[in-house]
This record gives structure tokens, sequence and C-alpha cells, in this order.
């Protein structure tokens, strides 16, 4: 508290009630912002300032870091970002699941999942060198700040000649290359996405030899593991083994157990976790919702639950529809109708509610969304993650205290990703901030009507630009690219 600044603050935002993003019990303090960054914290009645706002009543926390987006093309397409500004998101972590936009060649191949991200930039958008990428988002800000990982599955599809197959030494050579210039260019880390058939052959040594720059980087490993059903524990101790062989710090994303036959598993997955936690750096996240989302798979085992389609390039009318319903129609099979139904993106429900709560409720569980913004019917979890957890979960369901959601939102974030000063409401630190209601907050968006502004977001800065007011978007777009604050590589 207290500061040092006596002259006229830009903003001062009045009477709220701070959670820092600590974790720290709320205090009652104003804000006082200069430019881009907070400057005090306390009472600040009888300051200038240019502007105030009055947050009485409200909760004022920091901006929510989503540490798992898609976002890398519509950062580019849909620069205002409505669906992450009106939750409260003031930074988004791209490039997840082993598919990120950059680096890109013209004419490379782009295999589902990696043309998710491409419907509205075309395949003629490529960015040869990650800082392409990132230059073009300098030169365009979006409304949020992003800190961007490359995607091994975007490496691979640049290297190989067959994806189908581990990858030979020199394809592992040339992928190592890629993501060393990309490290340099201010990459956060790796991601990769197993799961998916562009990288179903790549081994662990395949993995480790690509990543062998993480380690001189201090980058880390984000990974949608290749299998979260019957093969969850054995993926667990593939992560760490790769986190340990890189001597890095490695984020299990999404973490889940699909199908009804490993309900109840996260009960041995946490702590499996926790244990691996004790030797080396692990974190993991998980997003609200009991259904997952992402290309319509074609292989039947993976569509035994409820499938519903969120959207078809071949059959855009069927988006919003049920895979089953579209199936009896067409007298096909279900995998036929997938098939049919390509390039495509569905939502599954194929988890428990016991299992997501346990896994939002361990401590060390960040919050990302995954939300795809290219579907027409997306999933909700896109509009809606960070209020429902705010709202529902921690003040509904009771299943943690709302000091515990933001830090989970966005100090814990901030930490584990190394954004540095970003992340909690301290003096010195990026004025990135949400006011927000906490009776009130709550998601809107569901799977009938998934494009809804939550409710309860008052306000939103982004270094220190009023983002979003009164249910609104400002047109502000005022998002900075994120580099890791590393010394230089040894
Ligand atoms: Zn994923
Ligand atoms: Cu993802």
């Amino acid at each position: 508290m207290g500061d040092n600044f006596d002259g006229t603050f830009d903003l001062i935002i009045t009477g709220g009630t701070v959670i820092d993003g600590t974790r720290d019990a709320r205090f009652d303090a104003d804000v006082g912002i200069v430019g881009e960054r907070i400057v005090a914290l306390g009472d600040l009645s009888l300051r200038n300032a240019r502007r105030r706002i009055d947050a009485s009543g409200k909760i004022v926390a920091p901006g929510f870091i989503d540490s798992h987006t898609h976002d890398d093309a519509a950062l580019l397409s849909q620069p205002r970002m409505e669906y992450k500004v009106s939750q409260g998101v003031t930074t988004v972590v791209t490039g997840n699941c082993g598919i990120s936009l950059a680096p890109s060649q013209p004419g490379m191949p782009v295999p589902m999942p990696l043309s998710l991200l491409r419907p509205e930039l075309g395949d003629t958008a490529t960015f040869p060198r990650f800082a392409d990428y990132l230059d073009a988002l300098r030169g365009a800000p979006a409304s949020v700040n992003v800190a961007a990982l490359v995607g091994h599955t975007t490496l691979r599809a640049q290297t190989m000649a067959n994806l189908d197959c581990d990858a030979s030494p020199q394809e592992r050579s040339a992928m190592a290359d890629l993501l060393e210039r990309a490290l340099e260019d201010g990459a956060f880390g790796l991601s990769t996405g197993t799961f998916y058939p562009p990288a179903a052959k790549a081994s662990t040594q395949e993995i480790i030899e690509v990543g062998q720059a993480l380690t001189r980087f201090g980058a880390l490993y984000a990974t949608h593991m290749r299998n979260e059903a019957e093969g969850t524990l054995a993926s667990l101790e593939e992560t760490f083994a790769i986190g340990r062989a890189l001597d890095i710090a490695v984020v299990i994303s999404h973490h889940k157990l699909q199908r009804e036959e490993n309900f109840g598993k996260s009960a041995m997955t946490l702590p499996l976790i926790r244990a691996a936690m004790k030797c080396q750096c692990v974190s993991l996240d998980c997003y609200p919702y009991i259904a997952s989302s992402t290309m319509l798979h074609t292989d039947p085992a993976k569509l035994q639950c409820r499938v519903l389609i969120a959207s078809s390039e071949s059959y855009p009318e069927m988006a919003g529809r049920d895979l089953s319903e579209v199936a009896q129609q067409w007298h096909l099979s279900l995998s036929e109708t997938a098939q049919r139904l390509q390039p495509a993106a569905a939502i599954y429900f194929s988890m428990d509610e016991r299992d997501v709560r346990n896994i939002l409720s361990f401590d060390d569980t960040m919050i990302g969304s995954d939300g795809i913004p290219s579907s027409d019917k997306p999933h909700p979890r896109l509009w809606g993650t960070f209020p429902r957890v705010l709202g529902h979960y921690s003040r509904d369901i009771g299943l943690f205290s709302l000091e515990t959601a933001v830090w989970k939102m966005s100090g814990l974030t901030a930490r584990n990703f190394g954004l540095k000063d970003r992340g909690t409401v301290a003096i010195g630190g990026f004025a990135d901030l949400v006011i927000f209601d906490a009776a009130s907050v709550i998601d809107k968006a569901s799977y009938e009507s998934p494009i809804q502004a939550a409710q309860g977001i008052d306000a939103v800065l982004v270094n220190g630009r009023m983002t979003w007011e009164m249910g609104q978007h400002t047109g502000a777009r005022n998002g900075q690219v994120i580099t890791p604050a590393r010394s230089t590589p040894s």
C-alpha cells in the first residue's frame, strides 16, 4: 500500500474491494493508474485524477489470464476479442495442443486439427518466422495481451513428408531449429498434441529431441496428452518423463478423464501429479465443463458419447445438431456421417462432473478456456469459462473461495508462465484489471446458445486502457505481445 507518486493519476478506481490475485484475503483500496501501470493502492480520495470510476460494492481483480487458447488467428481476424474481454480476460496464451499459426510456410499442408485455426485467415496467411507473427500482432494490436507457444504439429506439417510416422533424424533436427528460432523470437515454449492424427505417431524421443532448445531458454512444455481416457496414467508418466529429460516445466493441458469407464480416476491422477510436483516443475489447467470440444473425429471409438456438431465446412447448416440425429437422417453410421461433414468441429459430452470438480479444486489447477473461436456453434466455454468459475463453481457451488478462484485465473497462471508484472494487483504492475459484481457474475453462454456475453463483468482495463465498460466493448485495442523475461540462453 501507499506510493510515492505525487502527480495527477490518469485513472483512480475508487471504493472497490481488491482481490489481488495472490490468494490473500480481499481488502478495500482505491487503485491509482498512470499510463499502463498501477502506481498506487490505498486511500486515494484526496488525490488528483483525470478520471475516477466508482467500484463501490464491487471486486477489483487482476485481468484474467486464459492459460489455454486457440486464439492465434482470431487475434488478427477479430482483434476486439469480445468473447474474451467480456469475461474479464486480459491475456491469452496461444499455440496450444500442438497447433500454432507460426511458424508457417506458404503451401504447407494444413491437416485437421491445424485447420481449426485457419478459417478466417485462409491458407494464404503465413508467417515464415515466429517473429513475423509477433510483428503482425504488434502492428495491429488486439484488445488483449498475448503470450505465444509454438506447436509441434505445426512444425511437423512443414518439415515432414509423411505425418503418419515418427520423424527421421533430419526431420527432428529441422524441427528443433525452427523451435530454437521461435524461442529467440519470443515464444514461451512448445506445445504438443499427440492425441491428434498428425502427431500421434511422434515418439517420446522425437519430442525430447525437437525440444532440446527449451532447456537452454528455460522455456516450458505444454501438452494435450496422447490419451485422456484409459491411457491417462501412462500419458502423465510420458509428460513427466519429457519434463525430466529436458529439465523444463511442463503444463498438462485441460486435464480431464474421458469415457465412462474412466470416470472417477481423477482420484488417481491428481495424487500422481502432486507426487511429480515434488521432484519437478508441473502445472495443469482445466475448463469448467463436462463436455470437450475439438475436431470432429471419425474414429468410432471417439464417437461413443453424445456428440454435438459445432461446425462443418461442407454442411454448415448441421452446426448445433446431434451427430446421431444426422446419421439417422442420412442412413449412415456415425463414422461415415463424421467423414461426410469434414472439415468439422464437435462437442463431446465425455466427462464426469465429479472429476471436473476434483480437478478444478485441486490447488494448482489454472483455468484455461480451450475455446475454439472459429465454430458457428462454439462450445460455451469460449464465452463463459471465467464467469462460470466465479459465479457457478465458487459462489453457487462453493468449490473454493473467490480469492482462490481469482488466483487460479491470474496470479497462479502468471507465475507458471513467467508473465512478469502481470496477474496481480500490485504497485508497479501492469494495469490489467477487471471490476466485477461478486453477487451477480455468471456465464450466459449455453450449448444451445453459446454466443453470449457473461453477466456481472462491469469493466475491463488492458494496460491501463478501458476496454469493456457497461456491457460494451470500448473499441480499445491496447494488448501487448508479451515475451519471456529470461536471461540470454547459456
Ligand atoms: Zn487440446
Ligand atoms: Cu486446446
